[in-house]
């Protein structure tokens, strides 16, 4: 039966659940400014596995089953994926040692991993560096341009019937969204508003925390070496970093993380990091265009794992997705259409059912 759906936050998994909604309801996105955000400013890999680490299994399994359902939503949206997979590089013994883990934890679960030396992962990806000396080739992960895909969502919900309204939102409680003047009815709400959802409801207070990312983007020029092929990920004397390539010949180099309230300023000092660890796994970029640097805000959880569910009724969320927001959108917008039909959520996503805040 066709009912009122608001969704609260216009972000890559708000969008995708209206996207995946307007089939069938009529759908509101609210926020003040959609489409952007830590989204905006997201490198776009889609990697459940190079993300993964032991303890996390149940994250793992919910970013593997999401993963199996990117292809099918790209092409519902008519958007291309990048193929090529992913190369993690290590330094010195300590990032040998985390490489490990890694490699050792991923065989543990099933997962294709091949242990490389520096040089044989030079063969893989000859852009890296001299002084990498231990590697992992990961196939299978994905990776997807962020951007064209905030506009291929926002044009095909649009397309779809959604309405958009630039308003921010004050809370959210049963068949209501209270705006600053006014109230929206509707027969669900969906809070989907990344870092922000802890102010809109009573049971997401303390849940969801502003966990800060900064990113470069840089640009091959005339005669510098083009952008690695790979997803290419690194352990940089124990400091994590990645460098995403785009088609046109566009670099996203990120991140940092750290817990700074809602401050979203780049700071030199961030910047200075990415550029010294990015130049020592591929030295060419220093002959790059420095052509962006951003602050975006994750949404982290206290256990890594995303909220997904019923809060109470007629208010569901979808929401923490910290690090994975772009990875878990296809099976958070199939949980959330399913969830506000009354039918069964993909059984991944059970793990993220925000009763165990409870607990
Ligand atoms: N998923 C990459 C990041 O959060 O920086």
């Amino acid at each position: 039966m066709s009912h009122n759906v608001v969704v609260v936050g216009g972000g890559v998994i708000g969008l995708s659940i209206a996207w995946r909604l307007a089939s069938g309801h009529d759908v509101t996105v609210v926020d003040p400014t959609p489409a952007r955000g830590a989204s905006w400013v997201a490198g776009g890999m889609l990697a459940p596995v190079t993300e993964a680490w032991p303890g996390e299994e149940e994250l793992l399994d919910i970013g593997a089953a999401s993963l199996a359902a990117w292809p099918g939503f790209a092409a519902d949206l008519g958007i291309d994926l990048y193929t090529e997979g992913t190369v993690v590089a290590g330094f010195d013994a300590a990032d040998a040692a985390q490489l490990d883990i890694v490699a050792d934890y991923l065989a543990r679960q099933g997962r294709t991993v091949d242990r490389l030396t520096g040089r044989e992962l030079r063969r893989v990806e000859p852009t890296i560096g001299p002084s990498v000396r231990s590697g992992l080739r990961v196939p299978g992960d994905l990776a997807v341009d962020n951007r064209e895909l905030l506009r291929r969502l926002t044009s095909s919900a649009a397309e779809a019937g959604v309405e958009f309204l630039r308003e921010p939102v004050r809370a959210v409680r049963s068949g209501a969204v209270e705006l600053a003047g006014s109230t929206l009815r509707c027969d669900t709400a969906v809070i989907a508003a990344g870092a922000w959802s802890s102010g809109l409801h009573p049971a997401l207070a303390s849940a969801v925390r502003p966990v800060k990312g900064e990113i470069l983007r840089l640009r091959a020029r005339a005669g510098t070496l083009p952008p690695p092929r790979h997803t290419v990920r690194a352990f940089v004397e124990s400091r994590p970093i990645y460098l995403v390539p785009r088609a046109d010949g566009e670099l996203v180099l990120g991140a940092t993380q750290y817990e700074a309230g809602f401050d979203t300023a780049v700071t030199a000092g961030g910047v200075r990091d990415l550029l010294v660890y990015g130049e020592r796994v591929l030295p060419a970029i220093a002959e790059y265009e420095l052509t962006e640097t951003a602050a975006g805000l994750r949404a982290g959880s206290r256990d890594n794992l995303p909220l997904v569910g019923r809060l109470e009724p007629g208010v569901l969320v979808a929401a923490g997705h910290h690090r994975n927001g772009l990875l878990l959108a296809p099976i958070t917008a199939d949980a959330i259409r399913a969830m506000a039909a009354g039918a069964e959520p993909p059984a991944e996503i059970k793990a993220a059912d925000p009763a165990r805040l409870e607990r």
